[in-house]
């Protein structure tokens, strides 16, 4: 039985992974910060080598965009220390090492999407951050996937239930309309990340749900597919309620999946009905 250690398991992405993989086909460590710090190198040397995982998908990370504003040390300790420390055990287990990370990478300056070959140039603390941890994942294994993707939502807080928090309070959301990303749900991800880990297409990756919109279409959808009526306002990023400092054009081209055309995602409004009607359910 193959052994994935899921650190950050408590996060979005981390949940959707345990709900999408079997448990009779796989063995699963979950940690989340309060039972591993993955800043504490011992900590996380000493885990690795007892539990000895094949696998290692690390979803942890301060993903709070303002707090890596106001904490880089934080940042860079997490995102991209904690990243280095998970390589260092993956390399000396053998493990194959999953590293999420994200648009932010990028500068969003670009009128056309993103692929894996365009060259990084992050703007924020938090892309900068991900990208030392994106190149400490490079340096310190070969047998690994590092896995772009933008506005993911899932279990926990996030942009569909904060607009559905403003809907259910009658509140008006101001919405920036001048950013375009492609919205992306945990459970689909999940997916992707679980259908490479067998493989040996090593490398770095950008996974997102077919299609490109603006936040506020985005928001738009949510309320549409929740029923409820919501009021919302297109207004530029400096005016929104909900958008700090990103990227203006977080849109990736998931290049290399089509190029070896085995893996297509769905598109996002679907995987967003999909995501509403499960938790209507719930
Ligand atoms: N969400 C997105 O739109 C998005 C897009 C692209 C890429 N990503 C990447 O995907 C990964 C997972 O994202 P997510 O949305 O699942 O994030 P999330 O919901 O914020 O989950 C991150 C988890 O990491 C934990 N964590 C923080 N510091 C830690 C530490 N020192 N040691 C161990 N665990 C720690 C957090 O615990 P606490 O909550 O207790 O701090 C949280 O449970 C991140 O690498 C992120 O950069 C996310």
């Amino acid at each position: 039985m193959i052994k994935i250690w899921i650190v950050g398991s408590s996060g979005q992405i981390g949940t959707a992974i345990n709900e999408v993989l079997d448990p009779l086909e796989v063995e699963v460590f979950n940690t989340d910060k309060d039972e591993l710090d993955i800043t504490e190198t011992d900590e996380v040397l000493n885990f690795g080598e007892i539990n000895r995982p094949d696998v290692i998908i690390n979803c942890a990370a301060v993903t709070d965009t303002d707090v890596c504003e106001r904490e880089p040390e934080l940042a860079f300790r997490v995102n991209a220390l904690g990243a280095r420390n998970l390589s260092i055990v993956a390399r000396k287990v053998g493990a194959k090492m999953v590293q999420l990370s994200t648009d932010d990478v990028f500068d969003g300056l670009s009128k056309t999407p993103y692929s894996e070959f365009d060259d990084t140039n992050p703007k924020t603390v938090y892309g900068r951050s991900k990208r030392a941890g994106e190149n400490y994942v490079k340096e310190f294994t070969h047998k690994h996937f590092i896995i772009r993707s933008n506005w993911v939502y899932g279990r926990g807080n996030n942009f569909v239930t904060k607009v559905l928090d403003a809907a259910d309070e009658g509140r008006t959301l101001a919405v920036a309309s001048d950013q375009f990303g492609s919205p992306t749900s945990a459970k689909d991800l999940a997916r992707i990340i679980l259908y490479l880990i067998p493989t040996n297409e090593y490398g770095t990756y950008h996974a997102t749900c077919k299609g490109v919109c603006s936040r506020y279409e985005f928001a738009q959808e949510i309320l549409r597919f929740s029923g409820r009526e919501g009021s919302l306002k297109a207004v530029p990023t400096s005016e929104s309620d909900l958008s700090s400092e990103r990227p203006a054009y977080a849109v990736l081209d998931n290049f290399i999946l089509r190029i070896i055309d085995v893996y297509e995602m769905p598109e996002w409004k679907r995987s967003l009905e999909e995501y509403m009607k499960e938790r209507e359910e719930d």
